[in-house]
């Protein structure tokens, strides 16, 4: 595991401490679940790059007890897994199981996977399992589920899927409504 889980990420990479740009008080949580590592690579990819816009938290969902706690003043929600026969993986599964009641009402979410190689019908997709149960407990999804790709089972990610991730937050970030910051 690397340093910057399961915490408030930071200082900025510029040496900055807590002076993200003004997000009106929007606080993101980057929840993943991972079986090999790759997932979580992904994750870390994502978490880097909304924390240059807003105060953001990763965390592993192995590491989440309490549930309601975990999602207090959080306004961004992205969440990714490993695709596991097909959908979301049961630790997963379980977690978010703590999310009813439309415990996300109003929260801007975005979903990703990892995934196999192949047409998606073939495959199938964690992040598109979870955007639909997610939306059932009042998520407010602002992008497209998203897959990255690895190399057989346990990976590894294929060349450039990490920097896509990067990339693909930034969507996020301007889709939920936050200017993405952009260093000069
Ligand atoms: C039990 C199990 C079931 C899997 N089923 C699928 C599947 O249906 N589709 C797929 O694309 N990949 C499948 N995979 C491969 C995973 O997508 C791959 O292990 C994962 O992306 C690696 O991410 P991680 O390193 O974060 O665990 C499966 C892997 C495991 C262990």
């Amino acid at each position: 595991m690397v340093g910057v889980a399961s915490a408030a990420l930071g200082p900025f990479p510029d040496g900055r401490r807590g002076r993200a740009p003004d997000t009106g008080g929007m606080n993101a949580l980057v929840l993943y679940e991972t079986k090999y590592g790759n997932t979580e690579k992904v994750a870390e990819a994502i978490a880097l790059a909304l924390q240059e816009s807003m105060p953001t938290r990763l965390e592993a969902v192995a590491e989440i007890d309490d549930c309601e706690e975990a999602l207090r003043d959080v306004s961004l929600l992205v969440v990714g897994g490993p695709t596991h026969r097909h959908g979301v993986s049961t630790v997963l599964r379980e977690t978010l199981r703590c999310l009813g009641g439309r415990a996300l009402d109003g929260v801007r979410v975005a979903t990703f996977d990892t995934r196999l190689h192949g047409p998606r019908v073939v495959t199938g997709s964690a992040a598109v399992r979870l955007a639909r149960l997610l939306r059932h407990d009042g998520a407010w999804i602002v992008v497209p589920p998203a897959s990255f790709l690895v190399d057989g089972g346990e990976g590894p990610l294929d060349p450039g899927e990490e920097e896509r991730a990067h990339a693909w937050a930034y969507e996020v970030l301007q889709a939920a409504g936050i200017r993405p910051h952009v260093h000069a």
